[in-house]
This record gives C-alpha cells, sequence and structure tokens, in this order.
C-alpha cells in the first residue's frame, strides 16, 4: 500500500478508538509482508490494565487472520507528540517482526520513522527459547 494511503488508514481508526478514560485516541495500520494491511484502535475498559493500545489490536487483528510477518506500521495520534509506542507494543513488534518500520503521526500529521531496531535495542525474542 501506498505511504500515504497507510497513513490514511491509520488516521481514519482515530474515529474508531474507545478511549472514554483516557481521552487519548490511538489509531494503527500495519502493513503485512505480503501487502496485507490491518488496522487497530485502542480499546480501554473500566478495569484498566485491561485495555489494549492500538498497536497490539492492529498485531493481534493480523496474526488472527493468518499473518505474522510484517513490514510497516503507522501510528496516528492527536496530541502535538509524536504518537510512539509503548514499551509492551515493541516488545510484540520484535516477536513477530524484528525489522519492523514505525512511522509515528502527531495530531498535525506530521511523521517521524523509526526502526524497531532504534526504539528496542538489545532485545529479547523467540530465538532466545530455541536453544533450551
Ligand atoms: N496508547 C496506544 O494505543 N498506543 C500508543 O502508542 C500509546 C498509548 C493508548 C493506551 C491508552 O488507551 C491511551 O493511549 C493512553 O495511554
Amino acid at each position: 500500500m501506498k505511504h500515504e494511503a497507510l497513513k490514511a488508514a491509520a488516521r481514519s481508526m482515530l474515529e474508531r478508538a474507545y478511549c472514554p478514560y483516557s481521552h487519548f485516541p490511538v489509531g494503527a495500520a500495519l502493513e503485512c509482508e505480503d501487502g496485507t494491511v490491518y488496522t487497530g484502535c485502542n480499546v480501554e475498559n473500566a478495569a484498566y490494565p485491561a485495555g489494549i493500545c492500538a498497536e497490539r489490536s492492529a498485531i493481534s487483528h493480523a496474526v488472527a487472520e493468518g499473518h505474522t510477518r510484517f513490514r510497516r506500521i503507522v501510528i496516528a495520534g492527536k496530541s502535538e507528540d509524536f504518537c510512539v509506542p509503548c514499551g509492551m507494543c515493541r516488545q510484540v513488534m520484535r516477536e513477530f517482526a524484528p525489522d519492523l518500520e514505525i512511522i509515528c503521526l502527531n495530531g498535525a500529521g506530521e511523521e517521524k520513522a523509526f526502526t524497531l531496531e532504534q526504539l528496542l535495542p538489545h532485545s529479547f525474542g523467540p530465538e532466545f527459547l530455541s536453544n533450551n
């Protein structure tokens, strides 16, 4: 998918975000290695820790549809700051896509790109468990 279209898909998910507690909507669009795109949004809960971020929502969506190899993710927020992924999401990305390209958008639609390696250096992954 074209870069602008992937950004638009992430931004459109801001409307689906369920965030009555934080009032901080986040949308995500995840591009799989075969070009398929899955979207996600944050889904909060009255029992706060039960909430899920937009990124993990998109990844779960893709995995449930049979995809485990990812190329790019766009994360859209509405605030001035670029919406960077939380630590837990970084680790979940690492499981499936150590070379993932991460594009973070702010409310003005500006973007900042990172590699997962930049955001989660010296990371722990599935291969660490295969020697046991
Ligand atoms: N959130 C995300 O969905 N993704 C991020 O990258 C940062 C934070 C959500 C979690 C929670 O619903 C709200 O934003 C405030 O933390």
